[in-house]
């Protein structure tokens, strides 16, 4: 499906102020966030909602926000209850924000009507309810009874055809209200869209991580568009199982293979994987590690990081490019052990960027390996979607914006469409 120019989109700006005084505004925000100790642990994503909620706030519309946490299938789960964001999130915003442990229903209904100007509410996890990520219109539609307009704000949710992402929007599109791009989605959007559009070349892109199968689309989809594309992580040892080689105890995804295969015969010299692993008996901290040729892992070795050579190969492909995009870690770098790929790959990122490349780093591993190295300021642009950023460089349309209302004259006649 070719995709709309993303500039097809309306954004919170399009919206009348007059429209937005006394509105009930549904806003759909990723507040997926690391929890310690019952506490929010990062609280990035939820920093980077501020703005559009304060202005929602200053408008005097009344901010209804929903958002999922973790992956509960369908059920409560106390663990993942979005309490703690609530608080996390009423100190930041200019309002106090309330918690309801409810995501739907005439609980929330009751709640909504009881709302004055300027305030906001936060729902209990949407991911609570199974059809949410069934994508239910029932659910949607229940929403979309006290919703007046729908800003998308969790751009890192844009991948997910969900209830609050796809159905909602389109429910209140067809009530007459407005759904629109939130101040941090159109920030994601025009740097992410710039690099889609016309990125400088040498064009890197670094993807890493446990599994292929989330990533093989986007590979594909990324070879023709990058002049070089470096593979590590767990994902890289189906490519080794796709050459005949021995990969141990690794992490291997077999039923890739075929796919990983077909990707070696028409990627070419583009294609970068590491030749060399450090290798250990197990994935353990303190455990003994070797250095290794990717020819040499033996039926006893566990592939645990990319080895020094690698390293070496992928900062050399980065201090090249003028534009890099980096998503996933290249080893299990949450032991020091195993960190030196990935370690190796944001000092490489930082310094292209620090001579000026364009660098953009999804996936909240990376960033925190960006963080970690104490480089992430030299870094262009950090994008709050993983999977989100890595579908829309790969050219795919996100159901998330493609729900979003049209701009007359953009050119995208679907984006009108309930
Ligand atoms: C993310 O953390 O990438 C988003 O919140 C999406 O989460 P999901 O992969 O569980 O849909």
């Amino acid at each position: 499906m070719k995709r709309p120019p993303l500039s097809a989109r309306k954004t919170l700006r399009d919206i009348d102020a007059d429209r937005l005084r006394g509105a009930v505004v549904a806003l759909r925000a990723d507040f997926n966030v690391p929890l310690d100790a019952g506490g929010v642990a990062d609280a990035t994503r939820i920093e980077r909602t501020v703005p559009t909620i304060d202005y929602l706030v200053a408008a005097g519309s009344r901010v209804v926000i929903l958002s999922h946490l973790g992956r509960p299938g369908g059920r409560v789960r106390s663990e993942l209850t979005l309490s703690p964001v609530a608080d996390c999130l009423g100190g930041l915003v200019e309002a106090p924000v309330a918690f309801l442990p409810h995501t739907a229903g005439d609980t929330v209904r009751d709640a909504v009507a009881g709302m004055v100007r300027g305030s906001v509410l936060l729902l209990e996890n949407t991911r609570f309810l199974p059809g949410e990520t069934e994508g239910d219109p029932a659910l949607a539609a229940e929403w979309a009874r006290w919703a007046d307009h729908f800003v998308l704000e969790g751009f890192g949710t844009a991948h997910r055809a969900h209830a609050s992402t796809d159905g909602l929007p389109r429910a209140v599109k067809r009530k007459g209200g407005e759904a629109v791009a939130g101040f941090l989605v159109a920030e994601e959007l025009e740097v992410l869209g710039g690099v889609l559009d016309d990125p400088g070349r040498p064009f890197a892109a670094v993807i890493g991580g446990a599994k292929i199968s989330g990533k093989i689309d986007v590979i594909e989809a990324l070879l023709p568009r990058v002049d070089v594309l470096m593979v590590g992580g767990a994902m890289a040892n189906t490519f080794f199982l796709a050459m005949g080689m021995e990969t141990g105890t690794s992490f291997v995804e077999p039923h890739k293979a075929a796919v990983a295969r077909r990707i070696l015969e028409d990627a070419g010299p583009r294609l970068l994987l590491p030749v060399d692993c450090v290798v250990a008996a197990s994935l353990a901290p303190g455990v003994e590690t070797r250095c290794v040729d990717r020819t040499a892992v033996t039926t006893e070795d566990v592939i645990g990081d990319v080895g020094p050579v690698t390293a070496d190969l992928f900062q050399a492909g980065l201090s090249d490019a003028s534009t890099i995009v980096w998503n996933g870690p290249m080893g299990v770098f949450e032991i020091d052990a195993f960190a030196g790929g990935t370690h190796a790959v944001s000092v490489g990122a930082a310094a292209a960027g620090e001579a000026g490349a364009t660098v953009i780093i999804g996936g909240g591993d990376s960033v925190a390996a960006v963080r970690s190295a104490g480089v992430e300021n030299l870094v262009t642009h950090i994008s709050t979607g993983g999977g989100a950023s890595l579908d829309l460089l790969a050219g795919k349309a996100l159901p998330g914006l493609e729900a979003l209302s049209g701009r007359a004259g953009a050119g995208d006649s679907r984006g009108t469409e309930a």
